[in-house]
């Protein structure tokens, strides 16, 4: 490069806040300065901490309505049980987490009782900063980050049509990995960018038994030929928390829509015969897929449990539907 510039501090940072002024950032917190900050420029994580170029972190998004954070404690839970698995001491207990949970949402104002729109918390636990090595041990110790923004959920469209859904050929996460939210997405990021190379909205792998596994940001849900509510084990998938939520509120379902609720292997040919797939999260709640590879479900309409549960999901978050 031939124009290569050197910058002094105020340069860089002018530069900065140039690039990187997204307004949805409304405020990070962050342990290794100590302090919170609502200009989105100044929202940044050093780059030799662990998270940044070995993926050694674990994280959560946590979706915040009216109601305030929704599922909170949950995900704060697997956020914990991430960080075990992989041995990432965290300096802050659950309770402190959420204390500064709160704390922020107080200083970006969400949910802003001017514009009563959504937002979303975003956590990242990582091994820390002090070198380039991939040795845990090498590092000034753990960091937490958290940023709140404001959320815009997926539009209405995409409910009322249904989305689609192929088959990756990533292989899958082994189970130990598969049950740690890292911020190691890499084969995550591969399945989706499969998925939208070849025009579908969602990608899934399946497991070496040719088990049906989750998309690369949520878990999957099926009314099977049978009329049973079924999802993949979380032995090989990421325990969601919406999806967990979802089939305690599947209780609520009308009288005999569904005829049993559980968890199992699911085979190709489960989802291929399925009357209704879902994709369940926690950006899109229950969402119906009306098309499986080449094939239509549910006749290529959003089927009525998908429907129901995504209204039941709703309310439990404390959004109104008229
Ligand atoms: C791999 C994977 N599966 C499933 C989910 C859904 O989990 P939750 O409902 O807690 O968002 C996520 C969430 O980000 C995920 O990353």
């Amino acid at each position: 490069m031939k124009n290569m510039e050197h910058l002094n501090r105020n340069d860089w940072f002018d530069r900065i806040a140039k690039h990187n002024n997204n307004r949805q950032y409304k405020a990070m917190f962050s342990s290794w300065v100590g302090g919170v900050v609502t200009d989105p420029a100044l929202m940044l994580v050093p780059i030799d901490d662990h998270m940044v170029h070995r993926g050694d972190g674990v994280f959560e998004a946590i979706r915040v309505t009216a109601a305030g954070p929704y599922l909170l404690k949950p995900h704060l839970e697997r956020l914990f049980a991430s960080a075990e698995k992989i041995s990432l001491k965290v300096s802050l207990n659950i309770g402190e987490i959420s204390q500064v949970c709160e704390n922020i949402l107080e200083i970006a104002k969400i949910p802003d009782e001017s514009s009563p729109g959504e937002g979303m918390l975003r956590i990242f636990i990582s091994r820390g900063f002090g070198d380039f090595s991939p040795n845990p041990y090498t590092t000034q110790g753990s960091q937490l980050y958290i940023v709140a923004m404001s959320f815009t959920p997926l539009a209405l469209e995409k409910y009322e049509k249904g989305v689609s859904l192929m088959i990756s050929k990533e292989p899958v996460k082994p189970g130990r990995y598969a049950q740690v939210k890292s911020c190691n997405y890499l084969p995550n990021v591969m399945m989706k960018k499969e998925a939208i190379d070849k025009g579908y909205d969602f990608a899934m792998n399946l497991t070496a038994e040719g088990f049906v596994t989750e998309g690369p940001t949520e878990n999957l849900l099926i009314v099977n030929s049978a009329g049973e509510l079924v999802a993949p084990k979380f032995d090989y998938t990421l325990r969601g928390t919406t999806l967990v939520r979802t089939l305690e509120l599947a209780e609520k379902l009308s009288q005999g829509m569904v005829s049993r609720v559980y968890l199992a292997d699911l085979s190709v040919d489960d989802l291929r015969s399925a009357r209704e797939i879902m994709m369940v999260g926690t950006t899109l709640g229950v969402l119906p897929v009306t098309k499986f590879e080449n094939a239509l479900i549910s006749g290529g309409r959003p089927g009525p449990v998908a429907q129901q549960l995504h209204e039941l999901l709703g309310r439990d978050m404390g959004l109104s539907y008229s």
